[in-house]
């Protein structure tokens, strides 16, 4: 589908409108592990938008913030798997997991001002060794920390609504699934209508996304526009009022608005927000992301979720031989207590030393999240150089969220805003 957006028109010529909230139409995608954090996603609602949180190994998340133990206490507890290989007994506790989900997200709720909202996003591929269980917990935790809405990703969720329906506010929390084909939104509406419960919008990921891909190895095969509006025409067809949210490589205000022109309620974004000062990731890694060239990017099979992800080819995950993780981690064993990681790490043979070579078949997804050494991205990640400003010593500029966000409400003609030039820190006053 195309459109030619008008020369002036713009983003902030739009709203969504989702139950009470009436909003600027641009989401803050879910960045885990906690890559979209709390303040992202605060300065997307205080500007009218809406921001995620992500709930990607939220024990991990809560002993950062808030100074719980969780990821030891589990450690401990398993600590006779962890030279082994048979991981059937490593399980989390259900109750710390949901009160590490409530920690973090009451945290975010109770902090958040301003007309927009904060969803938060849950992977069901985060399988954590009880895939039902572990995911009703932090559906749980999140209902009872009072999140806005909660978008269902990477997975088709066919069984997540259920896991909810006890719940009181499983009629006026916003839920939403991602999707990348119509087929795979028909299977959710299916499951929804067994509940009588329509999701409250659609995200559409296209295969130009940073993450996990919900495509195979012939992703440039599809297109976001097409798929877009397939969906778009079929839930018209079907007379359902569904907002549709397309989400991959919309770079600009411009292709921004081109969506909306034709059909869409919102837009969700993310790599733009990766180089922003609210941005999870340590300062030295947005730098990586800023020096991206597009030979850089790989969409690769190393996640031991099957799930291709996007990442730049020099994320330090590609060369590391760390030993799983699952006592302490495990957010990926399956419900039999296996990981491709695992199973990679146990065939890779050791050098003359008896030192594990690296295992290239998989990286070790937990361990490396945890310590932001996946550099995923999306597919213009190699553009973010030119959104910004170089400094005196080579780097640049970090920006804010405020600052890319209206960039994107307000900007016309394909353009983007540079930032206002950084100020050189004042001279020290021991000079004086
Ligand atoms: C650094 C990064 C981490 C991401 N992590 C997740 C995630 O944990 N779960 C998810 O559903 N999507 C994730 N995504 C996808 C985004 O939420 C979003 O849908 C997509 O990247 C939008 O495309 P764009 O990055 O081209 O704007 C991630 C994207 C990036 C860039």
């Amino acid at each position: 589908m195309e459109s030619r957006p008008l020369p002036e028109d713009k983003v902030d010529n739009y709203r969504f409108r989702l139950g009470q909230f009436e909003l600027v139409p641009i989401m803050i995608g879910g960045m885990g592990v906690d890559i979209s954090t709390t303040e992202l996603a605060l300065a997307a609602a205080r500007l009218g938008g809406v921001g995620h949180i992500s709930d990607a190994m939220v024990q991990h998340v809560s002993d950062r913030k808030f100074d719980t133990h969780f990821t030891k206490a589990k450690s401990e507890k398993h600590r006779r798997t962890r030279d082994g290989f048979d991981k059937t007994t490593v399980k989390f506790d259900l109750e710390h997991l949901r009160q590490a989900q409530l920690n973090h997200v009451r945290d975010t709720m109770e902090r958040k001002r301003g007309p927009g909202a904060v969803f938060i996003n849950v992977m069901e591929k985060l399988t954590m060794g009880a895939p039902g269980d572990t995911l009703k917990a932090r559906l749980a935790g999140a209902l009872d920390g009072g999140i806005d809405g909660i978008t269902l990703s990477a997975g088709l969720h066919t069984g997540s609504l259920r896991l909810m329906e006890d719940h009181p506010r499983f009629r006026d929390v916003k839920i939403g699934p991602i999707v990348s084909s119509l087929r795979a939104l028909k299977i959710f509406l299916k499951s929804g209508a067994r509940l009588d419960r329509l999701p409250d919008y659609v995200v559409v990921e296209g295969p130009l996304a940073g993450g996990h891909l919900g495509f195979g190895e012939d992703w440039r095969q599809y297109d976001l526009r097409d798929i877009v509006a397939e969906i778009i025409a079929f839930l018209r067809e079907e007379k359902l009022d569904i907002p549709v949210i397309p989400a991959g490589g919309i770079f600009t205000g411009t292709d921004a608005v081109s969506y909306l022109r034709t059909g869409a309620a919102a837009l969700q974004l993310a790599t733009r927000f990766t180089v922003t000062e609210e941005c999870g990731l340590p300062a030295r890694v947005k730098q990586e992301y800023y020096r991206a060239t597009e030979a850089d990017i790989v969409v690769s099979g190393v996640s031991p979720t099957g799930y291709p992800i996007r990442l730049l080819t020099y994320s330090p995950c590609f060369t590391s031989n760390v030993k799983p993780q699952c006592e302490a981690f495990g957010y990926l064993l399956s419900r039999e207590g296996t990981c491709a990681y695992l199973d990679a790490y146990e065939k890779t043979p050791v050098d003359a030393k008896g030192r594990k070579l690296v295992p290239r078949e998989k990286v070790c997804l937990c361990y490396h999240f945890a310590k932001f050494n996946c550099y995923t991205c999306g597919h213009y990640v190699y553009r973010l150089k030119d959104t910004t400003r170089r400094l005196p010593d080579g780097s640049y500029q970090v920006l804010t969220t405020e600052h890319v966000f209206r960039d994107y409400q307000f900007s016309t003609g394909q353009r983007v805003a540079l930032p206002e030039a950084a100020q050189p820190a004042p001279a020290a006053l021991a000079d004086v």
